[in-house]
């Protein structure tokens, strides 16, 4: 079965979850991506009234072909987040907001620190200073990530763990984090925030490695490109499948548990980096790895070991990974396989 049918992601959703959603306005910002475009097109199925804003800036994974084939059930406004006229339109329509904008690469957020202040930190408080004005019964869901917590003190990581981000990304991440909490307990919105761990899966854009590494080490074994490994390949990180943060995502929306809360959404496992790369070239069929010394500095950007610690998430809302990494790699293979050419050249 190939990864872009839904049948058996659909089977893993709770029926309350499902029966939610159903006719509900969802507003996702930066749907074009990979995690936008793969919820928008379970929420059409479900039945929601799906809106995508996104900016398509180059160097993230905006992509027309993610919602090929669900066009015509969305509908597509190309702007920014940070255009407040813009939002105004559509924000008093909507029931919830996935608000997944975003500069995404931590190591662009070093380069140029503005931009990253810019869509992370006024884009996000741009759109909950227009949902309070204009609509505070909506739901936001954000999208955070696991560079909030910088430099691990103790595996696995739950969501008291210090947050002493190593990089721009994190800070800002961090920053619009508070500002949703900030907006629960003095306005009463509900929101949500997830923090993130690495994740891979079809949809990803496969321009650059500056993230989204899983599928970058897809490409190069598909292309039969070196794949380089930074020092000893013993770093541990903790990779999530695409449709488990749907799901976590679709469950986060639909539930008042979730209101006000940080979740982590990871895998909950450790997998060293050399066995993710062992285990992507065994599925592909191809691919050669070669180690290399870690770039100059990037022991200061170096988390060390990450594991999530789930717990919170599946007490409050009872959501736990489901993928394990061999089948997430191959259905992203076998993705990749089939629609190449619109991923790269
Ligand atoms: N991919 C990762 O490694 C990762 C890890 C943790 C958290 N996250 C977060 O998850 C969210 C979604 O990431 P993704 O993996 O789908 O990335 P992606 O690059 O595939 O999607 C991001 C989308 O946001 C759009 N966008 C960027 N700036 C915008 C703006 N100012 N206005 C409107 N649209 C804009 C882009 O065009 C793109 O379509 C982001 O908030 C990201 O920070 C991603």
């Amino acid at each position: 079965m190939l990864s872009d049918d839904y049948n058996e992601e659909m089977s893993f959703i709770p029926i309350e979850t499902k029966k939610f959603f159903k006719n509900k306005k969802v507003l996702i910002t930066g749907g074009l991506g990979m995690i936008g475009s793969n919820l928008s097109r379970i929420l059409v199925i479900m039945g929601a009234e799906v809106t995508i804003l996104d900016a398509m800036l180059p160097l993230y994974g905006g992509n027309i072909f993610n919602i090929s084939g669900i066009e015509d059930r969305v509908n597509l406004v190309t702007g920014d987040i940070r255009d407040q006229n813009l939002l105004e339109k559509f924000i008093t329509e909507t029931d919830i907001i996935f608000h997944l904008a975003a500069q995404v690469s931590y190591i662009d957020s070093m380069s140029d620190p503005l931009l990253d202040l810019d869509i992370n930190c006024r884009g996000s408080l741009i759109l909950l200073e227009c949902c309070r004005r204009l609509n505070p019964k909506t739901k936001v869901v954000f999208a955070g990530s696991r560079m909030e917590y910088g430099r691990v003190i103790y595996n696995p990581v739950d969501e008291e763990h210090p947050t002493e981000p190593l990089m721009i990304y994190g800070v800002h991440k961090l920053t619009a984090e508070k500002y949703h909490i900030m907006y629960f307990h003095d306005y009463g919105i509900a929101t949500t925030v997830f923090r993130i761990t690495n994740p891979y899966g079809p949809r990803q854009q496969m321009k650059h490695s500056k993230y989204g590494i899983v599928n970058w080490f897809i490409k190069m074994a598909m292309t039969g490109q070196v794949i380089k490994i930074f020092g000893d390949g013993q770093q541990i990180r903790d990779y999530i499948y695409i449709m488990d943060i749907v799901n976590a995502l679709l469950m986060a929306g639909a539930s008042s548990s979730a209101d006000g809360e940080v979740f982590n959404v990871g895998s909950g496992r450790g997998i060293r980096f050399k066995e993710m790369i062992e285990e992507v070239i065994r599925v592909v069929g191809k691919g050669t790895v070669e180690t290399v010394p870690w770039p100059n500095n990037y022991e200061n950007i170096e988390t060390g070991d990450f594991i999530a610690d789930t717990g919170k998430i599946y007490r409050l809302l009872g959501w736990k990974a489901r993928y394990d990494l061999t089948t997430g790699i191959q259905k992203t293979f076998e993705y990749y396989k089939a629609y190449r050419e619109h991923y790269w050249a």
